[in-house]
């Protein structure tokens, strides 16, 4: 390699890392390796019924839409919810994550919201799958 083009192939290397550093958090789906193993297999005791589907959905709109979009489709900063990575998510996870969050990566925690409704709006993005 020409001595003339190593600082460019520096500059290009320290970009490439500094932009993962940087936008590594939200979205990243690192979140899932924080559910303690005892939450992870918990049931949804709404899973498949229609009506409670139709109450997320409600639930989302009220609390969910703003940041991650009336479709769940995300937004600029914010994850979409139609991806491998939630579908992958068992539903004691997703319930996990809405009763924590994750408020370094500024996803709001949803513990003021009965459980009962934690699990309808899983059930609801279940439906979006
Ligand atoms: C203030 C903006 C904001 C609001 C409101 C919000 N979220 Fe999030 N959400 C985030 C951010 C930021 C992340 C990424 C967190 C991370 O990766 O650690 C996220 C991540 C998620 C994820 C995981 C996505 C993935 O790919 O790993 C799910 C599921 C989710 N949110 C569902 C919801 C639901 C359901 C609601 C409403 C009850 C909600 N969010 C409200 C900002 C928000």
């Amino acid at each position: 390699m020409s001595v003339k083009r190593f600082p460019l192939l520096l500059m290009s290397f320290v970009l490439v890392l500094g932009s993962r550093l940087l936008f590594a958090g939200a979205g990243d789906g690192v979140w899932v390796t924080r559910v303690p193993d005892k939450q992870r297999t918990r049931e949804n005791p709404f899973a498949g019924q229609p009506e409670a589907v139709a109450a997320g959905a409600k639930l989302f709109r009220q609390n969910c839409s703003t940041c991650h979009g009336s479709e769940a489709l995300g937004t600029k900063k914010y994850p979409n919810l139609h991806t491998e990575q939630v579908r992958a998510a068992t539903d004691g996870e997703l319930e996990w994550l809405l009763k924590n969050g994750s408020m370094k990566n500024g996803m709001p925690s949803w513990s003021r919201l009965p459980e009962q409704q934690r699990w309808q709006i899983v059930a609801f993005l279940r439906s979006l799958q």
